[in-house]
């Protein structure tokens, strides 16, 4: 997948390609991410990008013209791309976005500083605008390499146990889960020991125990998301569990 992110801050997307399973995936050419920055599009000795708001109040806003070069040029890096504006209006990203996300061929991101961007280039140019929750940050940089670290692990051959993206939380047969409890050695650590079930061998009686923790952290941690799926349907194992 390729990924342009449109930021006045190009340096930040070091935190993703410099480090860990997303620099991996783009060494290994499944994900490459550049930045392009509007500053590099104005015209004038300043290099300006933002201006007042009008109407008044406090704050800055990015000027259209600078975004909608950037635009182009990153149009022209990796083709024909869904446009994602970061924003606390954003719907929220979740499991289930990042999916769908991983499933296009390339993705712009636009991240706003300041007050945000003009409304107009939203109107004109953005597809979607993506959430990463109820909060404000002051730019849309890290929430975008929020999202591509959350789509980059869900492209084939990025991860390296097949099915470690589909065992996450939220996903597959843990749909709206959270994760149960891991454990790994000294079997006795200052005197706790670990539960006797993943020690067995017996593949069924601990998929059963990681479901039923799973389903008993959820009740207690985010009984919210057991709605949403009790709504999409539990099984018959759930519901004795
Ligand atoms: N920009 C500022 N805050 C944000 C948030 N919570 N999600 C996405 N983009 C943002």
């Amino acid at each position: 997948m390729r990924i342009a992110l449109m930021t006045l801050f190009p340096e930040m997307t070091g935190l993703v390609t410099g480090f860990g399973v997303t620099r991996r995936a783009i060494e290994n050419d499944r994900l490459s991410l550049e930045a392009v920055n509007p500053r590099d599009f104005t015209d004038d000795r300043h290099r300006t990008v933002d201006d007042r708001p009008f109407g008044g109040g406090p704050g800055m806003v990015m000027k259209v013209e600078p975004l909608e070069r950037a635009l182009s040029a990153a149009r022209e890096r990796v083709g024909p791309a869904r446009v994602i504006y970061l924003s606390p209006q954003g719907r929220p990203l979740t499991q289930r976005k990042a999916q769908e996300l991983a499933a296009e061929p390339a993705l712009i991101l636009v991240a706003g500083r300041y007050e945000g961007v003009d409304e107009r280039f939203i109107e004109s140019w953005v597809d979607e605008q993506v959430s990463i929750g109820d909060y404000v940050l002051s730019g849309g940089e890290l929430p975008a390499l929020v999202l591509v670290d959350a789509v980059a692990r869900l492209l084939p051959g990025v991860l390296g146990h097949e099915d470690s993206a589909a065992q996450d939380s939220f996903s597959g047969e843990l749909e709206n889960l959270l994760d149960c409890p891991h454990y790994t050695r000294p079997e006795e650590y200052q005197g706790r020991v670990v539960p006797e079930v993943l020690r067995s061998g017996d593949h069924e009686r601990i998929r059963r125990w990681r479901l039923k923790q799973a389903l008993g952290r959820t009740w207690r941690w985010r009984p919210d998301l057991l709605e949403a799926r009790r709504e999409s349907g539990w099984s018959e194992e759930e519901e004795r569990l």
